[in-house]
């Protein structure tokens, strides 16, 4: 249907040729002896007019009352120019067959609009929907985007590993792994209450990798860090775990991160290659994705199509994160998080600052606290802070989090022992300090954050197929 109806004049160019739709049945309306059926497959927002005269092969379907919501349908027809206003084509229907019955009473998803909370409990039917059909196709283009940007820019896309022993923001948020062991054990059978425990009965988490402590991964970073000493730029894209259990709209347990890093290169750099590539994308998705976002403009957020190309367009707002402390201290606003240098901005400062401060830009605020940040960034020659920087854009908040790495091993082994980290598990990070290291820097996209900010999407369980979060994991 996106072929057709993306063609030349919306399809008027395909007149009079045979064709075949498959696809799910939106609405059946029949009129005397003209019955008309919208078909949608999925390739677009636009359904597919078909119009069946009561000679056509498969009519006795439609008397039998077959031809319901949801059910799956496969057409052929001619394309004819239609006498409706709402569309320039139609199928006149020659045969319809239907390939899957739908019971009309039972079905979930019904003509009249379901809150986005009770389609995320049956997420296995809510790409059924106009919105999530529109979300899932926009998430595609943007991960097509992305690729092609990194592509373009001669960057090598690297896969990072899910499992893994270290922990790259060493903020404890880690899943672990674990094995099964069905068959060894009498009186078991296989399933989740079969769960290895050690002599004293303990369930011994941490070691049964093999008997080594392993972990779902928090970032690739450390990983891409060491592909990008050796061939340059690099990026990631894959899946990243948190056990964080917060309950909020822009928090998953695993979501997808973006994580190009650069060789050779230092902060400004690394925040030149965050704009260009946001930029990027979000022209990407103006272009590329028409139909569903101005479906997102209409019944999402109202204005969104203005401020995804005033993104596009100007430059983004930089800030010092002692700048950033300094306006929100003259803001003219109680915060419920009081607000001194050294502290974490919380979500209500982040918003203040896109939304009020500067009037709904994103935000590069950089050189950050070092107590406040992950052990790998580049202490800056005031020793009291990083070279960090976090894009926070308006509605979500913090988009991207990045920084120049610590290059210089005494530094970087000054931090751990700090920090208390285990030099032993970093030996091989340490390697790259040791072998011809070099000044590089990166960082980290949450790429459902970005489809929030590309659709307009409230709740960050709405921008992926199945969400992960507490309590959900279901489907
Ligand atoms: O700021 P974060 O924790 O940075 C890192 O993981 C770095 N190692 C990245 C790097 O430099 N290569 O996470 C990066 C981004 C955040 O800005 C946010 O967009 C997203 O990942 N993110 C989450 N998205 C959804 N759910 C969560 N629980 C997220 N935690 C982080
Ligand atoms: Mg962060």
């Amino acid at each position: 249907i996106a072929e057709i109806k993306g063609g030349h004049d919306e399809g008027l160019d395909r007149l009079g040729q045979n064709l075949v739709v498959r696809g799910w049945v939106r609405t059946c309306r029949v009129q005397s002896s003209i019955t008309f059926i919208e078909v949608n497959d999925g390739s677009c927002l636009s359904n597919m007019q078909c119009v069946m005269n009561d000679d056509a092969e498969g009519y006795d379907q439609v008397l039998s009352g077959s031809v319901n919501t949801g059910a799956s349908v496969c057409i052929e027809g001619i394309l004819v120019k239609s006498q409706g206003s709402k569309q320039k084509v139609e199928l006149q229907i020659e045969k319809l067959i239907i390939v899957g019955q739908c019971d009309p009473i039972s079905f979930p998803i019904q003509k009249k609009r379901a809150s986005k909370e009770y389609l995320r409990t049956i997420a296995h039917l809510r790409p059924r929907t106009n919105t999530f059909g529109a979300v899932m196709r926009v998430r595609n283009a943007l991960a097509y985007a992305t690729h092609k940007f990194f592509q373009e820019n001669g960057f090598v896309w690297i896969a990072s590993p899910i499992i893994t022993a270290s922990d790259c923001e060493g903020a404890g948020e880690q899943f672990c792994v674990t094995t099964l062991f069905p068959s060894s054990r009498e009186g078991h059978n296989s399933g989740v209450s079969d769960i290895p425990s050690t002599k004293d009965g303990l369930v011994d988490w941490s070691q049964d990798f093999f008997g080594r402590p392993a972990f779902l991964t928090v970032s690739g970073q450390l990983n891409a860090e060491t592909y990008a000493t050796a061939l340059s730029d690099v990026y990631t894209f894959g899946p990243t775990f948190r056990a964080e259990n917060s309950n909020t709209s822009r928090h998953l347990a695993e979501f997808w991160m973006i994580e190009p890093e650069l060789a050779f290169a230092d902060l400004d750099d690394d925040m030149a290659c965050a704009t260009a590539f946001l930029q990027y994308v979000v022209r990407y998705v103006l272009e590329n994705c028409k139909e569903d976002m101005d479906f997102f403009n209409t019944w999402i957020e109202k204005g969104i199509i203005r401020r995804l190309s005033d993104v596009a367009e100007r430059d983004f707002v930089q800030l010092t994160y002692t700048d950033a402390i300094e306006l929100l201290l003259r803001a003219n606003k109680k915060f419920e998080f009081p607000v001194k240098w050294g502290c974490d901005l919380q979500s209500e400062h982040e918003r203040y600052i896109t939304e009020d401060a500067v009037g709904g830009s994103p935000v590069i605020i950089r050189d950050y606290p070092k107590d406040i940040k992950a052990f790998y960034m580049r202490e800056n020659d005031d020793g009291k802070t990083v070279a960090a920087m976090d894009l926070l854009v308006p509605r979500v908040g913090e988009l991207i989090g990045g920084s120049q790495r610590e290059e210089r091993l005494e530094f970087l082994e000054n931090r751990l022992h700090e920090l208390e980290l285990n030099k032993e598990t970093y030996w091989w990070y340490l390697d790259l300090r040791r072998f011809g290291s070099v000044p590089h820097a990166g960082f980290g996209l949450g790429f459902e954050r970005l489809v929030q900010f590309a659709t307009g999407i409230d709740n960050i369980r709405d921008a992926i197929p199945f969400p992960r979060s507490p309590g959900s994991a279901e489907f």
